[in-house]
């Protein structure tokens, strides 16, 4: 009988310190010069500690800061690169079941269905959004599994939630090396507008025209716990506000007087036509501002408004050093207008989204601001990623979003 051929997955040692941080929960081994001598050509890499086996990787030469995810800790790693489409199924159901049958779709039609790394498939998140799933990659090497992915990802759609659920209706975007939008897997189509419901308000989804879709999905859950802070306020201003989700879900508890205030009037305009979908909201409750913060609050508090609840989520800015200095330094400037220009008993929801301080930092610094300008704020709450979006103990980066809620503390 004829020798059935058994590769062998190469070994390489990698620093001493990603040896530390995945026995703490890190899936990731950066740049550094271990993980450069990792042959481009390997798809899987065994990680060595004093030439031990220690974990199975799965390998990106093209990323220019990961260079590997984690796939396996234990176990028989050769086997289990034999075995990866497997468990790679079987990693998929597990995640897409546990949001499916937790009933998540009864509240709103905009979910993760897969969340990277705290779902144990490193680098692929996945969104529901209304028959429509946007399959995200941060990582090449999924490419090679592409098909067998969304092959995966049909059957449990059709099992659990749509049986007309098909190829057509699935998109797919690469995040790792570009800022292309995502592109539809029906080769008739190049981009598609989806109405989701969210807690009962309906918003505009444009897939395949821009980078971001319209709607941060990662801020749903957020959403559903200000709900009784929304209730209690007769006015909210949201700063960057984006397309508005936050105003219209103010709006759709009965909240008369909100502010949204975005740089952009492509955004903006999108704001405006989210309201419009939403048939029962009175526009005469709602005012747009297209200006930057800083301008819009010395504005706001010239003409003496007053404001319940602000909520103020600045951009992302883990990918620009500078950014991320400026979004946290920007409080310093900002939190005395915000606080200028709250209620008595009003309260500020502000929030951080970068991995790159820690919410001990982020609390440290505001309440540093507070001390300072000898504000009348305490923290009441804090506010990270939860239901469709877990975190991974150990892993700070999938830990990006921070929010506190400051009370007024007359
Ligand atoms: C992270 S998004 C906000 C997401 C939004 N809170 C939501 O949940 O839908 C950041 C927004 O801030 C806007 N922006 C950036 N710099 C700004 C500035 N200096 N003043 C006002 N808006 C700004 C961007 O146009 C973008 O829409």
């Amino acid at each position: 009988m004829r020798e059935r051929y058994q590769p062998q997955i190469k070994s390489y040692e990698i620093h001493p310190i990603s040896i530390k941080q995945i026995q703490k929960g890190h899936p990731w081994v950066t740049m550094d010069k271990f993980s450069e001598k990792f042959h481009p050509k390997e798809r899987f890499i065994i990680a060595s500690n004093r030439k031990k086996p220690f974990a199975l990787l799965i390998h990106d030469p093209t990323h220019k800061d990961v260079r590997a995810r984690v796939w396996a800790t234990s176990g028989d790693f050769n086997r289990q690169t034999k075995n990866f489409k497997n468990d790679l199924g079987n990693r998929i159901q597990t995640a897409m079941k546990k949001r499916l049958d937790a009933g998540i779709l009864k509240e709103r039609n905009n979910f993760y269905l897969i969340f990277g790394e705290a779902d144990h498939i490193p680098g692929v998140f996945v969104q529901w959004l209304n028959g429509e799933v946007l399959i995200q990659f941060y990582m090449n090497f999924w490419n090679f599994y592409k098909d067998y992915i969304v092959q995966q990802l049909i059957k449990v759609i059709n099992d659990k939630v749509d049986p007309d659920f098909y190829i057509e209706n699935c998109w797919l975007q690469s995040r790792s090396l570009t800022k292309d939008p995502a592109l539809s897997m029906d080769p008739n189509c190049s981009f598609r507008s989806v109405e989701i419901t969210e807690f009962g308000v309906k918003y505009k989804v444009l897939l395949g025209k821009h980078y971001d879709h319209g709607i941060y999905t990662d801020m749903s859950s957020v959403r559903s716990r200000l709900k009784e802070e929304l209730t209690n306020s007769k006015s909210v201003l949201n700063l960057y506000s984006y397309t508005g989700a936050f105003s219209l879900y103010a709006l759709s508890l009965g909240v008369e007087d909100v502010v949204s205030v975005d740089l952009s009037s492509k955004y903006i305009d999108w704001l405006e036509e989210n309201i419009k979908l939403n048939k029962d909201f009175n526009p005469d409750h709602h005012k747009s501002m297209v200006t930057d913060t800083d301008s819009a609050l010395k504005q706001l508090k010239k003409e003496k408004k007053k404001f319940d609840f602000i909520i103020s989520d600045p951009p992302s800015s883990s990918t620009d050093k500078n950014k991320r200095t400026n979004s946290l330094n920007d409080y310093k400037m900002n939190l005395p207008l915000i606080d200028n220009l709250l209620t008595p008993a009003g309260s500020t929801l502000v929030f951080l989204n970068t991995h790159k301080v820690s919410m001990k930092k982020f609390e440290e610094r505001i309440l540093q601001i507070i001390e300072e300008k000898k504000l009348k704020l305490k923290v009441a709450k804090k506010f990270y990623l939860s239901e469709d979006c877990p975190t991974k103990k150990g892993f700070h980066e999938g830990n990006y979003l921070k929010g506190i809620l400051l009370k007024k503390d007359d």
